[in-house]
């Protein structure tokens, strides 16, 4: 073997010969995912409340309490005598969670912006991590490895979410659309395409293969396709679709509260 070629990285924290503006990136994601992560702990544990309306019949429900398991009583959870701090969300975000939280996009995004593993290419890491060095998908980082799963369980959460689109539809005078339908539709369109945008549904699509010829497999090689185009925006799609739960929420909170009103656009 020859001598690995030395590249030119400046040593030390954060050092590099770049001359943009690369701290703006990571700094914008970090704040995005923190503040994400506080109001979602603000929402489950200290104000759980507000998580629904209706407007003449119809029902808009809060992306972060949907599906309201408890109101379904599955499984009997209704009956349970569950703890006062446990409520639909509880129950329930551990799957867009996990699904988040194992996506490679979004692994990325922790490694730049917690880890500094490195914070942006060509930017040299802390002493640290060199020390540790970087040992794959293991211990913790094994759960990663449960993505695919994940995605199977945020296909169920996705089709719920549209489920929900319709209840925002159905009037006392008949079908209709209200501000809350725009709202809650612009979330279910957005969680589609950062489910269908993939890399793991991609796999599952065209993966596994070693043609796309004839019958199934050129219909799997199709959809490989179709998805590779949709995955190359998979990061757009990640933080509009996780923008948009919290501007529901904010929403249907705001309703609730009296801060804003609904209205039906129209009824026939
Ligand atoms: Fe991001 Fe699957 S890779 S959701």
């Amino acid at each position: 073997m020859g001598e690995g070629i030395k590249l030119p990285v400046l040593n030390g924290l954060g050092r590099t010969n770049r001359i943009d503006n690369w701290l703006k990136q990571p700094i914008a994601m970090a704040l995005g995912l923190t503040a994400a992560m506080l109001y979602t702990a603000w929402r489950l544990f200290l104000y759980p409340e507000s998580i629904s309306y209706g407007l003449d019949g119809s029902t808009v429900m809060s992306p972060i309490f949907s599906p309201n398991v408890l109101e379904w009583n599955l499984f009997g959870l209704n009956e349970w005598n569950h703890p006062t701090w446990v409520n639909a969300a509880v129950l329930v975000l551990w799957i867009p969670f996990g699904f988040r939280g194992t996506c490679y996009y979004m692994r990325r995004v922790y490694y730049r912006t917690f880890f500094a593993s490195p914070t942006a290419c060509w930017v040299d890491e802390p002493e640290i991590n060199k020390k540790l060095g970087y040992k794959g998908e293991k211990r913790l980082f094994l759960v990663n490895n449960l993505h695919r799963y994940f995605l199977y369980a945020a296909m169920i959460i996705l089709a719920i979410k549209w489920w929900d689109v319709t209840h925002t539809l159905h009037f006392t005078d008949g079908y209709g659309m209200s501000i809350g339908t725009l709202v809650m539709g612009v979330e279910a369109f957005l969680l589609t395409m950062y489910v269908t945008s993939c890399h793991a549904l991609r796999h599952l699509a065209g993966g596994a293969l070693d043609r796309w010829t004839t019958g199934i497999s050129k219909i799997r090689g199709k959809l490989f396709g179709r998805i590779s185009i949709l995955n190359r925006s998979h990061g757009f799609w990640f933080w509009t679709s996780l923008t948009f739960v919290f501007l529901g929420d904010l929403w249907v909170l705001a309703v609730c509260e009296g801060y804003l009103s609904d209205m039906a656009l129209f009824v026939i």
